[in-house]
């Protein structure tokens, strides 16, 4: 039987990962478990970093970005020595599972310590890159689009004001996810994502045809296209020297900031299906919302699929405008 829960946030901050940390905390102590806050990702349950939550430390903080238990990446817990000392501490604790928040980095670190050691430990998809397989959206998505829409609005108001061209960088590391659908939002001219090919090409060709139009434009960039967004603006610079071209880098802004309502209820969702899933047992698994319903999903999967741009979503951005190079 359960009696105490580690809770930790890992890998980049994600608005609503205070909302999840509030739903683990405030359901495990509803069916009697106690709860303990890891500090800053798996380099505080290396550090021995704990700090009890309760009902009342959680209060006030539904609505707030970033992470109460503070995040970092820990290179130290990709080794078999260092899960041994984070078990240790567990241990040490008395701590009997985990819930850990965060990306395919924090499962792949979450898996590895449950093939090793006998602890249950269930996931929760929080990144704002979309990019976890066994969900339709994970926690700092939905406000990251938004923060997005709200910076190339702007973007675009000083843009058709000197007729330019932007090339607008977003976040995603290596999925296109937050360019495809800030871009549809936006009405970005064309998207560049870094599951197709030759993205250098397809915006010659874009720019081949704008040239006869001189209208300004949007240009969403993955920031894990290939070519990079630079080198990509740089080049058109010089071969369309008609054009006004500069390049804006959204940057951190994206992973900041309040989460959204879309946000707080998802994270409320699979925060509270979390300590259920420990209750009844689960262990290697990540909550994922798919289809209205929530689902498990092994954390086996959730880190080696890839979820990428579906011939749907092109569809509806080429329908309205937006032109999605396809290979
Ligand atoms: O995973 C979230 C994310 O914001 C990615 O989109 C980005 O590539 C990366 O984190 C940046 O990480 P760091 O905070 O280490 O610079």
């Amino acid at each position: 039987m359960i009696k105490k829960i580690g809770i930790l946030t890992s890998g980049g901050d994600a608005p609503g990962m205070n909302a999840a940390i509030r739903a683990v905390t405030r359901t495990a102590i509803l069916n009697e478990i106690s709860v303990v806050g890891i500090m800053a990702g798996y380099q505080g349950l290396l550090n021995g970093e704990f700090n009890p939550l309760t009902g009342q430390s959680v209060r006030g903080i539904i609505q707030t970005g970033g992470t109460i238990l503070r995040s970092a990446r820990c290179p130290e817990f990709r080794n078999v020595e260092g899960r041994k000392k984070g078990i240790e501490n567990l241990k040490k604790e008395e701590i009997d599972a985990l819930v850990v928040i965060g990306g395919d980095g924090t499962f792949r670190g979450a898996n590895e310590l449950a093939k090793e050691y006998d602890i249950p430990i269930v996931g929760i998809p929080g990144t704002i890159d979309n990019d976890i397989y066994g969900t339709e959206y994970t926690i700092g998505y939905d406000t990251c689009l938004n923060t997005i829409v709200s910076a190339v609005d702007k973007i675009r108001d000083t843009g058709s004001s000197h007729n330019r061209i932007f090339f607008v960088e977003v976040m995603g590391h290596e999925s296109g996810f937050i360019a495809m659908n800030s871009g549809l939002a936006c009405g970005a001219d064309i998207i560049l994502i870094p599951e197709q090919k030759n993205q250098l090409e397809k915006t010659r060709h874009f720019l081949a045809e704008r040239a006869r139009q001189n209208k300004s434009s949007v240009i969403m960039v993955a920031e894990g296209v290939k070519e990079g967004t630079m080198a990509i603006a740089e080049k058109m610079k010089v071969e369309f020297s008609q054009f006004d071209i500069r390049v804006s880098v959204l940057g951190y802004i994206q992973r900041g900031g309040s989460p959204s309502a879309r946000d707080r209820i998802l994270a409320s969702e699979l925060g509270v299906e979390a300590v259920h899933a420990l209750i009844t047992g689960e262990k290697g698994i990540m909550i994922g919302r798919l289809y209205g319903k929530m689902r498990y999903e092994p954390f086996t999967t959730a880190i080696k699929l890839h979820k990428c741009a579906d011939a749907e979503f092109l569809r509806i951005a080429e329908s309205i405008g937006t032109y999605t190079p396809t290979d």
